[in-house]
């Protein structure tokens, strides 16, 4: 007989086995014997709620009675065995009738007119291991062993049996289960045919979608697509209304009955009968909203309840509301730019989201990543069957980067029972946010910055501490750095990553220390980085080293990818923003980093290197020659803001004529606040022409190979200057040397003063007032608590005196510590900064 050829690359005894196994079946199956014709070792989708089964089949003319039969697994049946099965006395199967028993214990309803008195018994408990055989005993004592039952080799293995073909006597395994039914034997398909096959519906969900986003796979609009603004509406009880609405902190869950989507004339476009769910998402975006009273961030899924039920194609979204881009229109043309470019992106469009009819807000629309499909579209060549895709948290920023003060607080709370659940991790236990109210972005911004340092932050610190202080361990064991698809065997590399690439420790000059390229795909970090550079997002890995994912496709070589997502803040948090902010349009190409590259642990080792940095100057000429300065794509960016301005206008924050300047073709009026669209682009794609043209002449200033690298203090270089600008410290500060490296904090202004001070953290200061001295004291420094440190400070230099360098004996740097020029990682340091703003916005008032 031929047995299958997907059994055969197992082992050798295994295979005989089975031969001899099969043989000793195939003789069974005379005509007029009961014969067992079909076995779900491992279920099947369509029968016994997915438990194994067995199918007995009469496949004589007359009715066998079953008194004195048992069926068994492997464990026999000549010692009573609890599990195995004997027939109920009198009990008969009829002539070609198939019994189909379920191996899950579960009751059998057997209505025939034969057996009118078993209307029902309790069927089979053992289940059926892929090890296992079965044995079908006759009242005789003579038996029919079938089985073991390994998996295919080839192909899934879900939905295959293992059956009797009538038509040769023979077994084989089939991938059309016919459980009481008529086996009907069709090949198991092959691992490559399934890939493929569920490729090809990925990609139909994924074009599911294309008119909806008016977005196809190159980032163009298509012919059919849907109008620039659309309705989302859904309907939910009141009660769960309310309560999503006034818990948003909470971050969970209510359902949601139905869904449609509705053009503004009121044409129905899909209608969604089945409920899905709804819940408030994001800490900063939560918290920011229910501070201002804007409307709040959500995620929505679709496929809650009914598994196939999407909003064309999509399974979940995530409705977002720009807080930060004045444009509404960032996280609209960036993933387009990014599907023009050929990287990987998640679509996006703009709605009026309803709930029971009452108008939430105007959003973006945004299918969330970590969804298969999405997956398959932006890694046409990954591996099903072992891939991933890790979502990076914020919070994981500056990890072990902590001061002993923060894991002093750590280890002192660590018997504490009340944590967790952490404040970090979403439920019930978040305290509720302070609305303060529409006009005060800066408060609410502080008071988040408060609650990230002193509640968020503390947290993870504790959870550091916990986790015996390793990174890796305490980020994906607390869902920080949290695998939301693929297989499971990722952990090793993930730790490994964390561990190399997310603790921000600067890197050795020249980053000679870092295997960083050996572990990224390089081509698509220096992609990203071409994008994000050119687009001035810096509030990316860049900078903020922040909202990205990391991908493994598993195709050639295992490989991390920078997927990007978060295009809602224009300039840059917590890079020292006044510089940034006023010369980010003349931002370095050579270093667009916050600080030096060596303290960008991501972004340094690739770019100081010649060969990659020349590689990704090419994809800087590609992205701005094919995407960025493509005046079919400025012409949409522009029709597009001309469709959205009255929504804009109308939204929250914003009124009659406040859109101008999007809609403005002007290069000059990039810098009239709040980094207008296309201004912005426009004056940025003139800039970065001269960059070019500077680079290829050999005539730019500064930066890595070009003679004079930029300071490792100075934020966002401005590729213009001979020398890096001192005069713009933050907060308005006048003087040298305060961002000089060195000091653990940073540059920070009194207000009632002026006066400006760096320092250092100091634990000598706890508990001494502010402005006064310890005793011994280095003279000029004096107490101060700033964003909850207490710092030894001294006043800062005046203009043009000579700045105190760090290598000398008596600085503060002595301590080693490297805490100063992480921006990305040193929260605390960014807290001061904020500080420095608050102070002068305020006293500008
Ligand atoms: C069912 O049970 C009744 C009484 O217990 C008996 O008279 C009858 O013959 C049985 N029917 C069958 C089909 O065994
Ligand atoms: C089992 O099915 C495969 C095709 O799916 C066939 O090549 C093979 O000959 C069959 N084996 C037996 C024992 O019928
Ligand atoms: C699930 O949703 C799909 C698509 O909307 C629909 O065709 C199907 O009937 C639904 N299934 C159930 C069980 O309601
Ligand atoms: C420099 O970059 C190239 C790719 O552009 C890469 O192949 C090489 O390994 C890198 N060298 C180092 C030392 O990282
Ligand atoms: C500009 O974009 C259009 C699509 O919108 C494309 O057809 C064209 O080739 C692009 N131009 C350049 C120079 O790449």
């Amino acid at each position: 007989m031929t047995t299958t050829t997907t059994a055969l690359n197992t082992n050798m005894n295994r295979l005989l086995a089975l031969v001899s196994i099969w043989l000793s079946a195939a003789t069974t199956t005379v005509q007029g014997e009961l014969v067992i014709s079909e076995v779900a070792p491992r279920g099947s989708s369509n029968a016994c709620d997915g438990d194994d089964w067995v199918e007995l089949w009469n496949n004589g003319d007359e009715a066998i009675l079953m008194t004195g039969w048992m069926i068994a697994d492997d464990r026999g049946w000549t010692t009573p065995d609890s599990e195995r099965f004997e027939f109920p006395d009198g009990f008969e199967i009829g002539a070609d009738e198939y019994l189909l028993m379920c191996t899950g214990g579960d009751t059998m309803n057997l209505v025939t007119p034969m057996n009118a008195n078993f209307t029902s018994f309790v069927g089979p408990t053992f289940g059926i291991g892929a090890e296992d055989s079965l044995n079908l005993v006759r009242p005789d004592g003579s038996f029919t062993v079938l089985g073991p039952f390994p998996e295919p080799q080839s192909g899934s293995i879900k939905d295959i049996t293992f059956a009797l073909d009538p038509s040769t006597g023979e077994y084989n395994f089939t991938s059309t289960p016919t459980p009481g039914e008529p086996n009907i034997i069709t090949r198991v398909p092959t691992e490559a045919e399934l890939i493929e096959e569920q490729k090809v519906q990925l990609a139909a969900q994924n074009d599911a979608g294309i008119e909806f986003f008016n977005f196809n796979r190159q980032g163009l609009p298509v012919e059919d697509g849907f109008d620039a603004i659309v309705e989302l509406k859904i309907t939910m009880a009141n009660s769960d209304f309310d309560l999503l609405m006034s818990n948003p902190q909470h971050q969970t869950y209510f359902d949601f009955q139905s869904a449609s989507v509705v053009t503004e004339d009121g044409v129905e476009l899909l209608v969604l009968d089945d409920p899905g769910r709804i819940r408030t998402r994001g800490d900063e975006a939560t918290f920011m909203a229910s501070c201002l009273g804007s409307p709040l961030p959500f995620r929505l899924d679709f496929d809650d309840v009914n598994k196939t039920q999407t909003l064309f194609g999509v399974q979940q979204i995530y409705l977002r509301h720009p807080l930060f881009d004045a444009s509404y229109m960032r996280e609209w043309a960036y993933p387009r730019m990014l599907a023009r470019f050929g990287m990987p992106h998640a679509r996006t469009r703009m709605v009026h989201f309803y709930i029971n009819e009452k108008l939430i807000g105007f959003y973006t629309l945004m299918e969330i990543p970590e969804q298969e499909y999405v997956f398959a579209r932006n890694f046409p060549n990954y591996n099903p069957k072992n891939f991933a895709l890790f979502q990076i948290d914020p919070l994981t920023e500056g990890c072990g980067q902590y001061s002993q003060a923060e894991l002093q607080s750590g280890r002192d709370r660590v018997d504490d029972s009340s944590t967790p659940p952490y404040s970090f991790e979403r439920g019930t236990h978040v305290r509720p946010i302070q609305e303060l109210g529409a006009d005060m972005f800066k408060e609410c911004q502080a008071a988040f910055a408060d609650y990230k340092a002193n509640t968020l932050m503390e947290d993870v610190v504790l959870a550091y501490v916990r986790h015996d202080e390793v990174c890796s361990d305490t980020f994906l064991d607390e869902g920080l750095v949290d695998q939301e698809l693929g297989s499971d065997n990722w952990d090793n590399e993930i730790k490994n990553f964390i561990r190399d690439f997310m603790s921000f420790q600067p890197c050795d000059p020249d980053c000679t220390n870092s295997d960083l390229a050996k572990q990224v795909d390089i081509q698509n970090f220096l992609k990203m980085f071409a994008f994000y550079a050119v687009t001035l997002t810096i509030d990316s890995p860049l900078s903020e080293v922040n909202n990205y994912h990391l991908a493994q496709e598993e195709s050639k070589e295992e490989k991390w990818k920078l997927v990007a997502y978060d295009f809602s803040k224009p300039g840059s948090p917590s890079c020292n923003t006044k510089v940034c902010e006023e010369r980010l349009i003349h931002w370095s190409l050579v270093r667009p980093t916050c600080l030096s590259l060596e303290e960008n642990v991501l972004v340094g080792p690739l770019l100081l290197n010649v060969t990659a940095s020349t590689e990704y100057l090419g994809y800087v000429r590609e992205f701005l020659d094919t995407v960025f300065a493509n005046a079919t794509f400025l012409e949409q960016i522009q029709s597009h803001a001309s469709e959205i301005q009255d929504a804009v206008e109308s939204s929250f924050g914003g009124s009659a004529g406040s859109f101008a300047n999007e809609l403005s073709p002007d290069a000059t009026s990039w810098d009239a606040g709040g980094f207008p669209l296309l201004p912005t682009m426009k004056a940025r794609a003139e800039d970065v022409e001269k960059q070019l043209a500077a680079i290829d002449d050999g005539s730019i200033a500064r930066g890595p190979h070009q003679g004079k690298e930029n300071e490792p203090w100075e934020s966002c270089g401005d590729w213009q200057l001979s020398e890096p600008d001192t005069s713009a410290c933050e907060g308005g500060c006048k003087y040298d040397g305060c961002n000089m490296p060195g000091w653990t904090v940073e540059c920070f202004c009194e207000e009632a003063t002026g006066v400006c001070y760096r320092g250092d953290e100091d634990l000598s200061c706890d508990g001494i007032v502010d402005g006064e001295r310890y005793t011994g004291m280095e003279d000029g420094t004096f107490c101060k608590l700033a964003g909850g440190v207490t710092v030894k400070a001294s006043a800062c230099l005046e203009p043009g005196a000579v700045a105190v360098s760090n290598d000398g004996g008596d600085s503060p740097s002595s301590s080693g510590s490297s805490r100063w020029s992480t921006a990305a990682g040193a929260w605390p340091v960014a807290e001061l900064l904020f500080v420095c703003v608050l102070v002068l916005s305020r006293s500008s008032w």
